[in-house]
């Protein structure tokens, strides 16, 4: 491939590998390691074995990585979590590992994964083991992951919902996600969590972003004096507007900055969700991954890739553009 293609919002777009195959990694993101860019995330099943493309999609494979040099061309790599048949194990399939994100810990030298777990059967409720944070690591970016366990950060009053990881300069690392009360009256909203040194699990050191209440999919960054979280609405597979926050302080205020898109297609974030945002290497440049999703058939979700433009004091463009190089 030689450049970014999406064409219409209308459009699926496919993105096929090095080897000719649709990618198939839902809701992942991009992790650069050893050398290459390194992306990951659900390998969703088939239409027509048993999904009907309501409340989340499953897996029978698990968690997929591809590789790459240029971000264009990906070299599939295989299955870095599998799914077992094993009755009553935790990554029984069919099962979901939704938002899967993986940082890299320089202390203990590991690769931590961490999803929003929902075993199956079990739809997006709150209910236990269905709306978890799973965790797994492995010494390789690309080797077999250990699943570690899940958790409920702060209290189990809080289901887990869309979640991103957050690495900042001095290595600590941030659980960002959607925490929906049990007590559906309590209402919701994304919060941040202090990890572990080793990011294995989640401390007492967190924030309920009040500012960032009813919204989901959040991806953070840190670009020149500023976190950003670029979030959507929560209107399940629907798309809907975009909106972002920064601060300059995770732990304080995040002030509401408004929609990052523009022009047409901006009230539905160009028939998008996000999904990750990252940096590219040795650059000054970051990258807003989304996924166009596809109800009739998930497998036919397009990955719509976009350059984030940093404007005058401290804001966030994403331009929708067909084609990019
Ligand atoms: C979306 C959410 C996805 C998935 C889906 C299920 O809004 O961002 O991660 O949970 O709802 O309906």
């Amino acid at each position: 491939m030689q450049s970014f293609q999406h064409g219409e919002f209308t459009d699926f777009i496919q993105w096929h590998d090095m080897d000719g195959n649709i990618i198939n990694a839902s809701d992942g993101g991009v992790i650069y390691a050893e050398g290459k860019y390194h992306w990951y995330g659900m390998a969703l099943r088939p239409l027509g074995e048993g999904t009907d493309g309501t409340g989340g999609e499953v897996t029978d494979t698990g968690v997929v990585m591809y590789a790459s040099e240029d971000l264009l061309n990906w070299q599939y790599e295989g299955v870095i979590l599998p799914c077992t048949d094993i009755e009553g194990h935790p990554l029984c399939a069919p099962m979901r590992f939704e938002r899967s994100k993986i940082i890299y810990n320089e202390k203990t030298k590991k690769y931590v994964f961490w999803c929003h777990y929902v075993k199956c059967p079990g739809d997006h409720g709150v209910a236990d083991g269905t709306a978890e944070a799973g965790v797994a690591v492995c010494d390789r970016v690309n080797g077999t992951y250990t699943w570690v366990g899940t958790h409920r950060p702060i209290d189990r009053d809080g289901a887990v919902k869309d979640m991103t990881l957050f690495k900042d300069a001095d290595g600590t690392a941030y659980l960002i996600y959607d925490r929906r009360e049990v007590d559906a009256e309590k209402g919701r909203a994304i919060h941040i969590v202090k990890l572990t040194e080793d990011y294995l699990s989640p401390t007492d050191t967190y924030r309920k972003i009040d500012e960032a209440a009813v919204r989901e999919a959040p991806a953070v960054f840190y670009h020149d004096g500023y976190y950003y979280m670029i979030t959507s609405g929560v209107t399940g597979w629907a798309m809907n507007r975009a909106k972002y926050f920064r601060t300059k302080d995770l732990m304080s205020e995040w002030e509401d900055m408004g929609d990052p898109c523009v022009g047409d297609g901006a009230d539905i974030t160009y028939a998008s969700q996000t999904t990750y945002v990252f940096k590219v290497e040795g650059e000054d440049r970051f990258i807003h991954m989304a996924e166009r999703h596809n109800r009739e058939n998930f497998l036919h979700c397009a990955y719509v890739w976009l350059p984030i433009e940093f404007g005058e004091n401290g804001t966030l463009c994403l331009k929708y553009l067909k084609e990019w190089k």
